[in-house]
């Protein structure tokens, strides 16, 4: 008998930081939100999944669909997960339906697998790469003619940042008002190569799982805030319009000022929440002042922080500030891993903290993650599943 063909689709796909926050949803099912956001997509050369898709008549069916993730069977029963699937096989059954020529790969199980380049240990949130991975991999697998935007529909409902790790460079989630979410998707607002100078640094300071989840924490939020509504209404929609013209206009000034405002708004609704959400600790707040006295050296406004659901800061820049950026940051914090070509001469325009927050970030602070802003989802013939549809040991 003839081996059962093993059809196969392989993408990497990015990470993103938001420079306005998604934070609460106006419905939990569909995974719609209470305000737009827009981020910037990292460069995937630092930090990206890689997911196969496969299927084949081969498969069992009692096997169902399977995830392996960074070596490890991972559980695909969630409704979220559940959701992206159910959406993907509607639409290849579709276009089946209408070429009765296609294989029928709508009834046959998925396999997938999928890796992280950047360690767990980093404390990244990696779900918004591995929704947009996944579904951007299973699409390509179907053939489906859909669109980044179309497929941002169904990321959505894995996870809500994943919709935006369907673009690279600056990238819109726009919140719709549609009940059934049909208009909450992404759009691309500028590619990368509008705007290639953007920089960001990430300073790790907590490789522990977080203590709230952004799931629960943001219904815990749109519950009992009271600063919350202020946000939803008046806060998000004047940021995102600034935030736009910023990167239009390529004013980093602006940007840097809209991304910390919004930061700071978006913790302020955790600290009104009722029990009061922390993300942010101690060297969080240190890395705030860090950036304030860096600007302040500068004399004008050359880093801006960012914190999402823990106590990482993200720190953006521009190429051309590396040495007053990076350079205090290297300075303060010593030989820790993650540096790139920080050359002695950096230090020369480097800054000189203040000794207890200098303190607070070098004892804090375990690695730094040195990226840019990149492009969106990229296909790949590296596959995680062998031509035989075993999974590739690595
Ligand atoms: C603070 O996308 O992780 O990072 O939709 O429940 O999966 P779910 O939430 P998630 O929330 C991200 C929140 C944030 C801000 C942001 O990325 O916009």
């Amino acid at each position: 008998m003839a081996a059962e063909k093993v059809y196969r689709a392989s993408t990497t796909a990015p990470v993103n930081i938001a420079v306005v926050k998604y934070w609460g949803k106006r419905d939990a099912k569909l995974n719609l939100p209470t305000n737009s956001s827009l981020s910037v997509t990292l460069s995937q050369s630092d930090l990206r999944t890689l997911t196969t898709a496969s299927c084949s008549a081969s498969y069992p069916a009692s096997e169902g669909d399977s995830l392996i993730l960074n070596g490890e069977a991972a559980d695909v029963a969630g409704a979220r997960t559940q959701a992206c699937f159910r959406e993907l096989r509607a639409r290849r059954a579709a276009l089946e339906a209408a070429d009765p020529s296609l294989p029928k790969l709508s009834v046959l199980p998925v396999r997938l697998v999928s890796e992280n380049n950047f360690p767990t240990a980093a404390g990244l949130a990696s779900s918004a790469a591995g929704f947009a991975a996944l579904v951007r991999a299973i699409a390509d697998l179907y053939e489906l003619p859909a669109s980044p935007s179309e497929l941002s529909l169904i990321a959505r409902q894995g996870s809500g940042s994943a919709c935006r790790s369907l673009f690279g460079g600056y990238v819109a989630w726009r919140m719709g008002d549609a009940a059934d979410g049909s208009d909450s998707l992404a759009d691309q607002v500028a590619e990368a190569s509008h705007w290639p100078e953007m920089r960001a640094v990430v300073l790790v300071v907590s490789a522990a799982k977080k203590g709230v989840s952004s799931t629960s924490g943001m219904q815990q939020t749109v519950a009992t805030s009271g600063l919350f509504q202020e946000r939803i209404t008046n806060v998000v929609p004047r940021n995102m319009e600034a935030m736009e013209k910023a990167i239009k206009e390529r004013d980093f000034a602006a940007f840097a000022e809209v991304t910390m405002r919004d930061s700071n708004s978006f913790h302020a609704t955790c600290a009104d929440t009722y029990p009061p959400i922390f993300y942010m600790n101690d060297v969080s707040r240190a890395a705030i002042r860090a950036v304030e006295a860096i600007n302040t050296a500068a004399g004008r406004t050359v880093a801006a922080y960012t914190f999402d659901a823990g106590p990482n800061a993200v720190i953006y820049y521009l190429e051309k500030e590396t040495e007053a950026v990076v350079g205090t940051l290297y300075r303060t914090l010593g030989e820790i891993d993650g540096w790139k070509a920080v050359t002695t001469q950096s230090l020369n325009s480097s800054v000189s903290l203040d000794e207890g927050i200098a303190g607070i970030l070098k004892a804090g602070v375990s690695r730094v993650i040195m990226t840019g802003v990149g492009e969106g989802p990229i296909k790949t013939e590296e596959y995680l599943v062998a031509e035989d549809g075993s999974p590739v040991k690595r």
